[in-house]
């Protein structure tokens, strides 16, 4: 049956989506609301003003910034750390966000629902009392969840020690949800135990609230912990992704891709370069940086490796490098760009392999282009995302000891050089498969988007 809108369904269906603000959310949000719009449902994107996404990137959704009055005033030390942030816009933003859902469903368009990520928690008691209904869109994996929503018990199970995150990383494996262990429960638990709980637990009980969630992600991948997640969280859960492969690569980019990355790979061979990325939000010691550029140099391979500035702390940019690092130590095989254009990098033949934090859009770009990975989670759901690369799908090798320059020298070889890395090649293809067969007509995704579309249409 063709789902998209028509006729008599025509009014009363306009979607309002609501983002948080950070690059690994605001993009899968945004590739949603373009693959909602193209079901005929109308758009608007209700956004804080930091890190608003560019409307002229989407001239057929209507933008709509909740009023910045409390915006002026977030403390800098809550934007950057994110479980402040989260508590801080789920109380201070949620009466300018009650008053302008009231006034779009006076218009004559009417709302059919709200769709929020599941870190705006808050929201769920907005949309009980407006009576509107509330989908969660999860923009990490099942497995990531499931792990979420345990992990406050966990910690008052005393098998997770507050503290120092490096002296609880222990083995042991989380019960229910192996092969995930302790050590991969996030790390905000550790730094601040009380906050992380609280977020985690409000966005479970609220999670459980909504009326039904939207993931990124697709059931062939997370077959695996699907039952678990009924049990935990009766759902209906639509498992649409991967979200960024409905259409050619999106840009709600929050910074400028240096498009000659490609160029460059262009005159490399096949399955050759390792691409070094950890996304837009990690940070790391200038003493790690090092590690990490001795350890690109030592592997002697090709790399291009995305350097954000300010994401080394105490540096604007590339100061801590070694004086002709490029051009001397790495004789012109590397290439240092601020920010790429991803998923055009991944696609590229003469990419052969991914070191990355393993965010979760990182991982599913990866997955959809069949490159190997090399994972150093660094916080939050990357852990446990990591964790089902290395030792679930079998996709990808862990950096066990953080940032250690032989340890990277050794695992950029297993991965660009050595055996393995073909068996990694040939699994991940095998799972890159899966992704083009689970978007075609027939298909999970493809009738999961079916189905979610049927639903929304029946409220
Ligand atoms: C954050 C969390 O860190 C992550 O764990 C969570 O799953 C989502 O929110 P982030 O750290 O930015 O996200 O990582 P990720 O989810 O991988 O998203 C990064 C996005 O930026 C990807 O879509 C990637 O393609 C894009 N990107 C990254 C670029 O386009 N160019 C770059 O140079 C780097």
């Amino acid at each position: 049956m063709d789902t998209t809108i028509t006729g008599k369904h025509i009014n009363h269906r306009q979607l309002v989506l609501l983002p948080l603000p950070l690059q690994g959310h605001l993009s899968p949000m945004l590739q949603l609301a373009n693959i909602l719009h193209s079901k005929g449902f109308s758009i608007t994107i209700l956004h804080t003003s930091f890190n608003s996404p560019n409307p002229n990137n989407y001239p057929h959704f209507t933008f709509l910034p909740i009023p910045n009055t409390c915006e002026a005033n977030i403390p800098d030390k809550d934007k950057q750390n994110i479980v402040s942030l989260f508590l801080y816009i789920n109380s201070k933003f949620l009466e300018p966000i009650r008053e302008c859902l009231e006034r779009l469903m006076l218009e004559d368009k009417g709302v059919a629902c709200l769709i929020t990520d599941a870190q705006w928690f808050g929201t769920q008691s907005v949309a009980d009392g407006l009576k509107l209904p509330r989908i969660v869109h999860r923009t990490s994996s099942v497995s990531s969840f499931l792990l979420f929503a345990v992990s406050p018990a966990l910690l008052d199970t005393g098998c997770f020690r507050p503290g120092s995150y490096e002296e609880s990383r222990s083995e042991a494996l989380v019960q229910g949800l192996e092969p995930l262990k302790v050590k991969d429960l996030s790390n905000f638990l550790t730094s601040d135990p009380e906050g992380g709980c609280k977020v985690l637990e409000l966005m479970a009980q609220a999670t459980k609230r909504a009326q039904a969630l939207i993931w990124n992600t697709f059931k062939e991948l997370e077959e695996h912990d699907l039952k678990a997640l009924s049990q935990d969280f009766p759902g209906p859960h639509f498992l649409i992704g991967p979200f960024h492969k409905y259409f050619s690569a999106s840009s709600s980019n929050l910074l400028t891709p240096d498009q000659a990355s490609l160029s460059w790979l262009d005159k490399h061979p096949p399955n050759s370069v390792l691409y070094v990325s950890f996304g837009s939000l990690v940070k790391i010691k200038e003493s790690q940086f090092l590690e990490i550029a001795w350890g690109l140099a030592n592997s002697k391979q090709p790399f291009l490796w995305v350097v954000r500035p300010g994401s080394i702390e105490g540096s604007e940019w590339l100061e801590p490098l070694p004086y002709g690092f490029l051009e001397r130590i790495v004789e012109g095989r590397g290439y240092i760009v601020k920010w790429a254009p991803q998923q055009d990098v991944l696609a590229h033949n003469a990419t052969g392999g991914f070191w990355t934090h393993n965010g979760w859009n990182s991982t599913l770009e990866s997955i959809c282009e069949g490159v190997p990975m090399l994972c150093s989670p660094s916080f939050g759901d990357q852990f446990p995302n990591a964790r089902y690369v290395s030792d679930v799908w079998k996709i990808g090798v862990m950096l066990d000891n953080g940032f250690e320059r032989e340890e990277i020298e050794s695992a950029i070889k297993r991965v660009l050089v050595d055996e393995e890395g073909l068996e990694l090649r040939n699994k991940i293809t095998n799972i890159k498969w899966k992704v083009d067969r689970c978007l075609k007509k027939g298909g999970s995704s493809y009738s999961s988007l079916e189905d979610l579309v049927n639903y929304i249409l029946s409220f």
